[in-house]
């Protein structure tokens, strides 16, 4: 695709970035009633950027953002056989660019970012409803794993 290059965000990025968050959780709403009518964060976006433990990507055409998705590595459960994992979230690539393979070349980039780090294990969530995302994720190579379960017993 013309004009098409990844890049890992900067703290110029930030304001951009905010918007595209919101775009997730707007994408989501479908798939959980719970998330906040309004003010609902998903990132400590700023962590993200300084780039201690992760790596936030980002894909342009004409240096415009239509694309994000970091990989964070974390502590593992004590019970695994690998002591860090890496996480990936805030996969999202702009409506009309979608269908074109770009959130495959940002996952990719992210997993050679997480093997350079010696990380091997690599997990997201995903809502079970989501079957564009599935798909997608599936196409890279990820199969289900934990499935959480909720219940509301309020009323
Ligand atoms: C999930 C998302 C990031 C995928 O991005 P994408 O760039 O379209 O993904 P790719 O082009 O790499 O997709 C690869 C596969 O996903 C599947 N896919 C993509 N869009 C799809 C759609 N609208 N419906 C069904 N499957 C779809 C296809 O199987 C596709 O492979 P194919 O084109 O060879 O058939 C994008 O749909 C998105 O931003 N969704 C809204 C935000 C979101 O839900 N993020 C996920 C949070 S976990």
């Amino acid at each position: 695709m013309e004009n098409l290059t990844i890049r890992t965000a900067n703290l110029q990025d930030y304001e951009a970035l905010l918007t595209f968050e919101q775009a997730v959780v707007e994408a989501e709403r479908p798939f959980n009633s719970s998330i906040k009518a309004e003010g609902a964060v998903y990132y400590d976006i700023k962590h993200l950027l300084k780039g201690d433990d992760a790596n936030l990507a980002v894909v342009e055409i004409n240096e415009e953002i239509i694309a994000t998705g970091y990989a964070q590595i974390r502590a593992s459960k004590k019970s695994l056989s690998h002591e860090k994992h890496a996480y990936l979230g805030f996969m999202f690539v702009a409506a009309e660019y979608r269908g074109l393979g770009i959130n495959k070349l940002v996952m990719e980039n992210l997993i050679d970012w997480s093997k350079a780090q010696g990380i091997l294990d690599i997990y997201l969530d995903v809502y079970s409803e989501n079957n564009a995302a599935i798909k997608a994720y599936e196409k890279i190579g990820f199969t289900p794993s934990l499935v959480e379960m909720k219940l509301n017993v309020g009323t």
